[in-house]
């Protein structure tokens, strides 16, 4: 299991003003998806213009410049980032950015076994995939689309291949409960780690039913009885794991609602049109497209990074949902 290096050594590193080590960028390749996941993007957005999309040659000039200033881990997200022409060839490209330690992917998984060979050659440090269900009609009600069979594949091709993989559930009331137990089950037959992720109401999120983390945990527990928490880091992610000796891998849980972890949070993230938002909850945010389309130079994108990591807010509001400002959809964001 690689482990986040936390700024060890001599090494750059870029802290924002509550003293968080931000060394992780998430980085959105796309706004368009192939899935329409209720809690995320359920009906037709409007699309960006094709020409409103960072360039790739964009993008890795921001994670260049992210780099020199400290960042160490990109996580590239979409919408589906696998709908984007020459995806893999772009993380091929992120591989190589110096200073850049960690690659990593989150999928819906349905584009995802014809490229996980070529990913596993170029480095790939570990793929997240999203499977809200292992029915392939509640499946389908939840990610509005007919297309389990290609998502089972694309898990199946990546356990194969080797490289690390994660397991994304968002459970929902009266949706996907009865798949809780069969789900944390693929960490006992396979070695990956089964997430389960509590829904936040941003977007379309706003509108569905959370379980709150703790409630499945104990569920769990009756399952299997020895689950016991693991102190190690799985990654640079916030998720939260548990081990039992019955399990390969691991349950993991992302519970940004019941139990905020901004306290230790880590990231920036850059939207597929180039805005750059110090925190997924709130809207505020910088625009490197304009900067860079207007010909700034290498030192005014970095000066522009430095204060979305200077004014990183100090965590979000979840609990209130007449103060949530983000009107940006999941996809849009990248998660
Ligand atoms: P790794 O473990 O490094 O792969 O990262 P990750 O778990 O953050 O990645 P992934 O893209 O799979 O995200 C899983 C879930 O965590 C998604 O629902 C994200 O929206 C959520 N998430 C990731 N980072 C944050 C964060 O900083 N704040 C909040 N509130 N949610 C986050
Ligand atoms: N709440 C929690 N997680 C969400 N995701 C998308 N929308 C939401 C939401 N409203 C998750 C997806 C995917 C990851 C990138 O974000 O399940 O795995
Ligand atoms: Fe970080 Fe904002 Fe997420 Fe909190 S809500 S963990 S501060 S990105």
């Amino acid at each position: 299991m690689k482990t986040c290096r936390r700024g060890r050594g001599e090494k750059k590193t870029v802290k924002d003003l509550y003293q968080r080590n931000i060394d992780y960028l998430r980085v959105s390749i796309t706004d368009r998806c192939n899935l329409r996941c209720q809690y995320c993007m359920p009906q037709e957005l409007p699309l960006l213009p094709h020409g409103d999309i960072l360039r790739y040659e964009e993008i890795l000039r921001i994670c260049g410049i992210a780099a020199s200033l400290g960042i160490r881990n990109l996580k590239i997200t979409g919408g589906e980032p696998l709908a984007r022409r020459d995806a893999v060839e772009f993380l091929a490209k992120c591989k190589e950015i110096p200073g850049i330690e960690h690659v990593t992917l989150t999928t819906n998984g349905v584009l995802l076994s014809p490229h996980i060979q070529a990913m596993k050659n170029m480095g790939l440090d570990g793929v997240n995939i999203s499977l809200d269900a292992l029915d392939p009609d509640t499946y389908r009600k939840i990610s509005g689309r007919d297309v389990f069979a290609q998502a089972w594949r694309g898990f199946l091709a990546a356990v194969e291949s080797g490289v690390p993989v994660k397991l994304n559930i968002v459970p929902m009331r009266g949706q996907n409960e009865g798949e809780i137990v069969g789900l944390a089950a693929l960490a006992a037959s396979y070695p990956v780690d089964v997430r389960f992720i509590e829904l936040m109401p941003i977007g379309s999120g706003s509108g569905c039913a959370p379980i709150p983390g703790d409630e499945i945990l104990a569920l769990l527990q009756n399952v299997y009885p020895d689950l016991s928490p693991d102190p190690r880091r799985h990654g640079c992610g916030p998720a939260r794991y548990w081990l039992s000796a019955a399990l390969k891998g691991s349950i993991g849980f992302i519970d940004a609602v019941s139990h905020n972890f901004c306290d230790t949070c880590n990231r920036i993230r850059l939207t597929s049109e180039g805005f750059l938002k110090p925190c997924l909850y709130h809207s505020e945010g910088y625009d490197l497209r304009a900067e860079l389309r207007n010909g700034a130079d290498d030192e005014q994108i970095a000066a522009t990074i430095k204060k979305a990591i200077r004014t990183k807010p100090k965590k979000h509001a979840f609990y209130d949902l007449n103060r949530i400002g983000e009107r940006r959809a999941m996809s849009q964001i990248g998660g």
